[in-house]
C-alpha cells in the first residue's frame, strides 16, 4: 500500500513535470549569463547567487533549479540556463550581470613547418623552463596513441599544475606529456565518445603541432616524411574537449573550458575554432581570453577559413592573438598521366598507389544519366546526375571545385579529376584516387584530350612532396577588416597552416569519411586551425625565456619581429597582419608595445562600455569612465599595428598614441623609418627615441594625413620601423576605405 502510494505520488510528480515541460520548458532556449570577474569576498557562493538570480527572473524556485545548466565560478562569474526571452531580459537588468546571450555553436577551422620558420630542433632552448610550460588546447580531444605524446624522459607535471585527467570511452588516461584532459558536453548531446578521446583527429593534430615531441620519420603513408614535432617540444599539454562530431563547439562548453583551464594553471591557450564575431562580452572566446589575459595567460586563436573574401576574420578582440594561415615551401602535387603522353599536375593528398596500367577517362557530360532529365549538372558531376554503368571503373573529369571524390566513389569510379576555376593553394586528403587541377591550364589539356579521342585514358599517380614559393597567405584564410573594433587590424600575424603533417587519431579516418578505412597516427591537414597552435607554441617558446612578460608584451614581440608578407593581392595586410611569425627573432624584439589593465579599461570606455559594465568585467570597483584619462587617438590602445577605416569620399586623418618599453640594450637610440605610398603622409613625433636604461618606457605619436583615396584602390599599406641598428621594430600601418 505504502509502495503504491509512493508510486502514485512519483507518477503525479512525473506528470506535473511533463506538464511544466509541455507548457514552458520546450520554449526555453539556452542562454549564457555573463557576470564578469569573480567577487573577492570569501563568503561568496556563485551557485547560490546564480540560483537566486534565476528564481527572481523565473518566479519559481523549482523551475529555476531545473533551468540552470551550469555555474561558472573558478576564473570568472556567470552561468548557463534555459530561459524564456522575457526572463533573459529581466536578468540583463540585474546589477551584477554584464550580458545575456544565446548559446550558439562554433566551428572548427579545419613537419617541416617549424624548420621553415627558422626554429630547428637544435636551436637554443630553455629546456628547464620549457618543461614547466603548459599549453591548453580547446579542441576535439586527444589520442595518446600518437608517438608525438611519448612521455619518455618526462618527470611529473610541474608543481603549479592543478588540473586533472578524466578517463572514459576510448580514453584510458594521461601521461607526463599530456598531463590533463577533460571534456565538456553541457548540452548532453548524444555523442559516441563521452570522454577526452579524439574521434575527429583535429585535436590530436593541433596538440602535436603546438607541443608534440619530435618523431623521426613521421609520414602519412610515406608522404611528407621528416621529423614531426611541436613548437615547444618539451612543454606539457592539457586537452579540453569542447568540440563534438554532432553538435560542434558550443559557447557554454567553451566558457566552461576557459573557466577550468585558467584555474588549472595553463600558461598558453590555443583555440582553433570560431563563430560569427559578436560584441566582446557576448562572445565566449573574447570573454574567456579576457580573464585569461588578466591572469597572464595568452590566448591564440585561428582567424577563420572564410577567405579570400574581406571582412571575414573571427576572434578579433585586442587581447587575443589572431592567427592567419600561410604556407611553407612544401607543396603536395599529384601528377596525372594522360593516354597521349601528356603529364599534368594538380593538388591533393592522394595516398593511393595506382596499378601499372591506364584507366578509361570520361567527363561528367559523357557519363551523364540521360534517363534522369534535368536533375543536377552532369558536367559538374553533381550528386545523382551520373550513370553508374558509365562511371564504373573509370576516371571521371568534373568541372567546378568541391568534394566530387565521394560521389565518384559511390558509383564505383576509379578516380576523379576535379577542375577548379581558380588555382588551389592547398591539398586535401581524398577518399579515392583524385586530384584538383586548375581549369585554365591542366584542366584545358585534359578537356581537349578527352574530346580528341574515343578511348581516352589516364592514371592518377600517388602524391609527391615538392618545393614551392613561400610564404604567402592561404586563399582560405579569413581576411580583415574586422567589424567589432574597426580601428584594430586583424588578423595579427600568420603561421603555417597549409598541408601540415602532425599527429592524428586512429578513431578517425584520414579523410573524415566514416567509410574510409585508412587510419594513421599522422595526417596532413590545412586550415587556420593548424596555424593557431603554431603561434601558441611560439608564444610558449618566448614565454619560456621571458616568464614575466605580459601577454600583450609577448604578442608585441611576435608581431614586431614577424616577416612582412609578399603582397600578392589587394587584401595583403588584411590577410597577413604584421606578417609571418618568427619565434627566434621574437626573443629579442628590442622594444615592446605593452598594455596594462588600466589601458584596457580606458580602451573599453572609448569603445562605449559604461563604467558599471567595465567595473563588473574587470573587478575594478569605484571608477568612472569620465574620471579616468580618456584613451587617446584613433584606436585608443597601445597596439603593435596601426589601422584606420575611412568612408569612401573622406580624407585620411588619424592619430595613434604609442609607448614602447625598452627590453634591448640599456643605452640605445632608435630612429623612426616610415615607408608610405603616394597619397598618405605619415609623421612620427618624436622621430628619435633615446633610452638610457632597460625597462624604460617612451612615448610617441603617429599622424596620418591624406586626401580621399582614389576610386580604384581601397587599401593603403605603410609601415613604421624603429631601428637602433641591432633591432628593427616594425608595425604595419593600414588605411582601409569602406565601400559605404
Ligand atoms: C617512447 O620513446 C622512447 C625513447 O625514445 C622509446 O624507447 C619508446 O619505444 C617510445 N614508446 C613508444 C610507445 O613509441
Ligand atoms: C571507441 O571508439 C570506437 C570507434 O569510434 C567505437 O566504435 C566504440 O564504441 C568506442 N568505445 C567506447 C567504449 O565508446
Ligand atoms: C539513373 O536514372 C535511372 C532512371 O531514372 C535511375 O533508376 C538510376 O537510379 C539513376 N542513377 C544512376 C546512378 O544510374
Ligand atoms: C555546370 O557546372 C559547371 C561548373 O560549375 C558550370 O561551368 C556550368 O555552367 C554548369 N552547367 C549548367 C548547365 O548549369
Ligand atoms: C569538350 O566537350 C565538352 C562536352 O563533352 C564541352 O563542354 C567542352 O567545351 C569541350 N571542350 C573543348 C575544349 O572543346
Ligand atoms: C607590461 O605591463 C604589465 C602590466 O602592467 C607589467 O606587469 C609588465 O611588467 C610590463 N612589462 C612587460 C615587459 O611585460
Ligand atoms: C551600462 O550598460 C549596460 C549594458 O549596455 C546597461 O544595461 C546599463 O543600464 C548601463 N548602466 C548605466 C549606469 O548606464
Ligand atoms: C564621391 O564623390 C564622387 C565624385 O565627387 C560622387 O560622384 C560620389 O557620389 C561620391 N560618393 C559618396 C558616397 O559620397
Ligand atoms: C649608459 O650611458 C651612460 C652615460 O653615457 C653611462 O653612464 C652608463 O654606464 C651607460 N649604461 C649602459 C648600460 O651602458
Ligand atoms: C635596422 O636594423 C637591422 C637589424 O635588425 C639592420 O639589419 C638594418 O640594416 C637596420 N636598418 C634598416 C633601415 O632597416
Amino acid at each position: 500500500m505504502k509502495m503504491l502510494q509512493n508510486f502514485l505520488s512519483i507518477l503525479v510528480f512525473f506528470l506535473y513535470c511533463l506538464a511544466v515541460q509541455g507548457s514552458n520548458q520546450h520554449e526555453r532556449k539556452t542562454y549564457i549569463v555573463y557576470m564578469g570577474e569573480l567577487t573577492v569576498a570569501t563568503a561568496y557562493a556563485p551557485e547560490d547567487h546564480h540560483h537566486n538570480l534565476l528564481a527572481t527572473a523565473i518566479g519559481d524556485q523549482q523551475l529555476a533549479r531545473e533551468s540552470k545548466i551550469h555555474s561558472y565560478g573558478k576564473s570568472f562569474n556567470g552561468f548557463a540556463a534555459r530561459l524564456l526571452p522575457h526572463e533573459a531580459e529581466k536578468l540583463l537588468e540585474e546589477g551584477n550581470v554584464v550580458s545575456v546571450f544565446p548559446n550558439t555553436h562554433n566551428k572548427l577551422h579545419t613537419t617541416r613547418s617549424w624548420n621553415f620558420l627558422g626554429l630547428p630542433l637544435k636551436k637554443h632552448r630553455h629546456s628547464r623552463v620549457e618543461k614547466h610550460m603548459i599549453v591548453g588546447l580547446f579542441d576535439t580531444g586527444i589520442s595518446l596513441d600518437s608517438p608525438s605524446f611519448n612521455d619518455s624522459g618526462y618527470g611529473p607535471p610541474p608543481p603549479s599544475w592543478k588540473g586533472k585527467c578524466v578517463t572514459g570511452a576510448n580514453f584510458t588516461g594521461c601521461n607526463n606529456k599530456v598531463i590533463g584532459a577533460k571534456f565538456f558536453n553541457l548540452q548532453n548531446s548524444p555523442e559516441p565518445n563521452l570522454s577526452p578521446a579524439d574521434d575527429q583527429g583535429h585535436g590530436t593534430h593541433t596538440s602535436s603541432t603546438a607541443a608534440g615531441v619530435p618523431v623521426r620519420d613521421a609520414s602519412l603513408e610515406g608522404i611528407g616524411g621528416g621529423t614531426a614535432r611541436g613548437g615547444v617540444a618539451r612543454a606539457r599539454i592539457a586537452m579540453y574537449k569542447v568540440c563534438w562530431g554532432r553538435s560542434g563547439c558550443s559557447d557554454m562548453d567553451l566558457l566552461a573550458a576557459f573557466d577550468e583551464a585558467i584555474a588549472d594553471g595553463v600558461n598558453v591557450i590555443s583555440v582553433s575554432l570560431g563563430g560569427t564575431p559578436r560584441k566582446f562580452f557576448s562572445d565566449p572566446v573574447a570573454i574567456g581570453a579576457f580573464h585569461a589575459m588578466k591572469r597572464g595567460i595568452i590566448t591564440s586563436c585561428s582567424a577563420g577559413n572564410s577567405g579570400p573574401a574581406t571582412m571575414t576574420v573571427e576572434n578579433v578582440a585586442p587581447w587575443i592573438l589572431t592567427v592567419a594561415a600561410s604556407n611553407t615551401d612544401r607543396l603536395f602535387t599529384t601528377v596525372v598521366d594522360l593516354g597521349d603522353g601528356h603529364k599534368v599536375e594538380g593538388m591533393s593528398i592522394n595516398t593511393f598507389t595506382p596499378e601499372r596500367k591506364m584507366y578509361p577517362l570520361i567527363n561528367g557530360a559523357l557519363a551523364s544519366n540521360v534517363t534522369e532529365d534535368g536533375y543536377g549538372n552532369a558536367s559538374a558531376c553533381d550528386h545523382g546526375s551520373l550513370s553508374k554503368e558509365k562511371v564504373m571503373g573509370k576516371i571521371v573529369y568534373c568541372l567546378g571545385a568541391g568534394s566530387k571524390d565521394y560521389i565518384i566513389k559511390e558509383l564505383n569510379g576509379a578516380g576523379t579529376i576535379i577542375s577548379a576555376s581558380y588555382p588551389l593553394d592547398y591539398s586535401t586528403t581524398t577518399v579515392i584516387p583524385a586530384v584538383y587541377v586548375y581549369s585554365n591550364t591542366a584542366g584545358k589539356t585534359i578537356d581537349l584530350y578527352i574530346n580528341s579521342t574515343k578511348d581516352a585514358q589516364a592514371v592518377i599517380q600517388k602524391v609527391k612532396s615538392t618545393r614551392g614559393p613561400a610564404p604567402f597567405v592561404a586563399s582560405f584564410s579569413s581576411r580583415g577588416p574586422q567589424s567589432i573594433s574597426t580601428n584594430i587590424l586583424k588578423p595579427d600575424l600568420t603561421a603555417p597552416g597549409v598541408d601540415i603533417l602532425a599527429g592524428y587519431s586512429k578513431l578517425a579516418t584520414l579523410s573524415g569519411d566514416p567509410e574510409d578505412n585508412r587510419r594513421n597516427v599522422f595526417n596532413i591537414l590545412s586550415g587556420t586551425s593548424m596555424a593557431c597552435p603554431h603561434a601558441a607554441g611560439a608564444t610558449a617558446y618566448v614565454k619560456s625565456f621571458h616568464p614575466h612578460w605580459s601577454p600583450a608584451a609577448i604578442k608585441s614581440a611576435l608581431m614586431t619581429t614577424a616577416t612582412p608578407m609578399r603582397i600578392k593581392d589587394i587584401t595583403a595586410e588584411l590577410g597577413s597582419g604584421s606578417g609571418q611569425i618568427n619565434p627566434v627573432k621574437a626573443l629579442d624584439p628590442g622594444l615592446l608595445y605593452n598594455i596594462s589593465i588600466d589601458s584596457y579599461i580606458a580602451f573599453l570606455c572609448k569603445e562605449g562600455y559604461n563604467s558599471s559594465s567595465i567595473g563588473i568585467i574587470t573587478g575594478t570597483k569605484g571608477f568612472d569612465c569620465s574620471d579616468i584619462d580618456p584613451a587617446q587617438g584613433t584606436d585608443g590602445i597601445n597596439y603593435p599595428s596601426m589601422h584606420t577605416q575611412i568612408i569612401p569620399n573622406g580624407s585620411i586623418s588619424a592619430i595613434f598614441y604609442r609607448s614602447v618599453t625598452n627590453v634591448g640594450l640599456g643605452n640605445s637610440t632608435y630612429k623612426a623609418k616610415v615607408t608610405s605610398p603616394k597619397g598618405l603622409s605619415i609623421k612620427v613625433i618624436p622621430d628619435t627615441l633615446t633610452f638610457s636604461g632597460v625597462n624604460q618606457e617612451l612615448s610617441f605619436k603617429v599622424m596620418l594625413k591624406g586626401p580621399p583615396v582614389p576610386k580604384e584602390s581601397n587599401l593603403l599599406s605603410a609601415s613604421l620601423e624603429w631601428n637602433d641598428s641591432q633591432h628593427n621594430v616594425r608595425s604595419p600601418i593600414v588605411v582601409y576605405k569602406r565601400t559605404l
